[in-house]
């Protein structure tokens, strides 16, 4: 069965995020996904240390829930990422998950997963979430397929044809999108190959230097080819290709 994961950096279960999402996923054929939430407070996550350790070769050294809930999210076939606008930007508790897996920006450990973004605001400020979550998921290799924004002011959380007529679109593209192969996007592709490009010199580097020491984002590019491919849209259909022989 397919999976979907939904991060909700809001703490209120029952608030209005958790509202505009459930009416999407309700708009879903029962019974034909999994769905999973995820909520900060049920899961201990330290904050980013800023000591880098995790672009290298060692792993994260804070001994807490991150790579839970990173399995989690890498597990899924489409992630909704949300958050209510706290002062024009995502909740600390989401940012605080991002900033945990931020060495995902450089390999697009996504690899072309589908991906949702929703907020809630009141009136205001929500331009600067969906901006910086697609933007961020981007880096991170996801396929931003649907933005959207629920206000209260105007009303649009409470006013269920908005709610309805929104939320049967966005289940639509759920529809399309988690059952065919991982995507890329003109977005993720400008990024791709600025990337490779410096990933390329930093290979040359290390291969010109006799204290070889290779990091843990290089041997990702190398190990899932991506190095060596010329875009991030012909590096999906091969690696998917493969996965169904
Ligand atoms: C600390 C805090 C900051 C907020 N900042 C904004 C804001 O900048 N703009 C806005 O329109 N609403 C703001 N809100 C309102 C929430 O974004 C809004 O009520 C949201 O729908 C709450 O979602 P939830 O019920 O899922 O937690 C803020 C709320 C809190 C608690």
């Amino acid at each position: 069965m397919k999976k979907i994961i939904i991060l909700n950096g809001s703490r209120r279960k029952n608030g209005n995020t958790t509202k505009f999402i459930n009416c999407i996923i309700n708009k879903l054929p029962k019974n034909k996904y999994e769905v999973e939430w995820i909520f900060p407070q049920d899961y201990n996550i330290m904050p980013c240390t800023g000591c880098n350790l995790c672009f290298t070769k060692i792993k994260c050294i804070l001994n807490d829930d991150i790579e839970l809930l990173q399995n989690k999210i890498l597990n899924s076939d489409l992630f909704i990422a949300a958050s209510p606008v706290y002062i024009h930007y995502m909740t600390a508790d989401l940012k605080r998950i991002l900033d945990r897996i931020s060495w995902w920006t450089h390999t697009y450990r996504l690899q072309g997963k589908p991906v949702i973004i929703i907020s809630t605001c009141s009136s205001n400020g929500f331009d600067t979430v969906l901006t910086s979550l697609s933007n961020i998921i981007t880096f991170m290799g996801g396929n931003v397929v649907a933005t959207s924004n629920a206000s209260e002011l105007p009303n649009q959380i409470n006013n269920n044809s908005w709610l309805d007529e929104v939320s049967l679109e966005i289940s639509k593209r759920i529809e399309y999108y988690i059952n065919i192969p991982c995507k890329s996007n003109k977005f993720i592709e400008k990024y791709f190959s600025n990337m490779k490009i410096l990933m390329l010199k930093r290979n040359e580097f290390y291969n010109s230097t006799k204290e070889y020491k290779e990091d843990r984002e290089l041997t990702y590019w190398k190990e899932t080819g991506m190095l060596y491919s010329d875009s991030f849209e012909n590096y999906l259909k091969l690696k998917y290709k493969k996965e169904e022989v």
